[in-house]
């Protein structure tokens, strides 16, 4: 199963992302994971995609599509998550699949009002260790602080700021919305609300794939 999850931030794609995996057995690759994992690092990678992710920019498009396709090239089964986010992205996961043989099963789209995921940014926090997402009001820990997972450190990301995601907010309307309309066309795009619970967006979401 290839699968790819599309929405504004905070509409719960990371959330989601953990219970497909657990469902379903298959890897989640989530581009934004990628590189803060490279930026805690301070790899090369790291350091190029702060400059943008700080300002709550886009990394550039050849930094993106290079180091999603190398990942992608000994894999047949995945759910990309923050991947692609600009139509010249699509048109390389196009291009890289149909070399393959191989095509995208479903475009799932999560959404939910602005004023919703600007809550839902500001009050998560994430797991150091394995990315796993909390909320101080909607999920939180059972140990402030902690996760209930794994026992790694949670932390506020950099660009949770109110002033960044205003911009990354900016962002997904100019770059990253044209894809609904892409993925409508080739007829694979599903569309889930995503401001109800996280139980009854996953329920939607596992009806979704179970007829995959
Ligand atoms: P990325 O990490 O992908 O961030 P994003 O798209 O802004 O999305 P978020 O992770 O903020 O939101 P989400 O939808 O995953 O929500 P979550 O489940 O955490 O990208 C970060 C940056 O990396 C980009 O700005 C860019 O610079 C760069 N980048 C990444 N990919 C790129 C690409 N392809 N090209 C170029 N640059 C790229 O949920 C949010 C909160 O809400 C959590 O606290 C959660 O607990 C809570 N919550 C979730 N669902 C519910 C629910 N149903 N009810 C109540 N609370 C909920
Ligand atoms: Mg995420
Ligand atoms: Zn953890």
């Amino acid at each position: 199963m290839k699968l790819i999850l599309l929405g504004p931030p905070g509409a719960g794609k990371g959330t989601q992302a953990a219970d497909v995996v657990d469902r379903y057995n298959i890897p989640h690759i989530s581009t934004g994971d990628i590189f803060r994992k490279n930026l805690r690092e301070e790899t090369p990678l790291g350091k190029k995609a702060k400059e943008y992710m700080d300002k709550g920019e886009l990394v550039p498009d050849e930094v993106t599509i290079a180091m999603v396709e190398d990942l992608l090239k000994d894999m047949d089964s995945y759910m990309l998550d923050g991947f692609p986010r600009t139509v010249a992205q699509a048109e390389a996961l196009d291009k890289f699949l149909s070399a393959r043989n191989e095509k995208l099963d479903v475009a799932l789209c999560i959404n939910a009002d602005y004023s919703l995921l600007v809550k839902r940014i500001v009050g998560r926090r994430m797991c150091k260790d394995c990315s796993q997402t909390y909320h101080t009001e909607f999920h939180p820990p059972k140990k402030d602080g902690v996760c209930d997972k794994c026992g790694g450190q949670l932390y506020q990301r950099d660009d949770d700021k109110e002033e960044t995601v205003q911009k990354r907010l900016d962002e997904y309307e100019s770059k990253t919305k044209p894809l609904i309309e892409y993925y409508e066309k080739k007829n694979i795009l599903k569309n889930v609300d995503g401001s109800r619970s996280v139980e009854e967006v996953s329920k939607d979401i596992f009806k979704i794939l179970d007829e995959c």
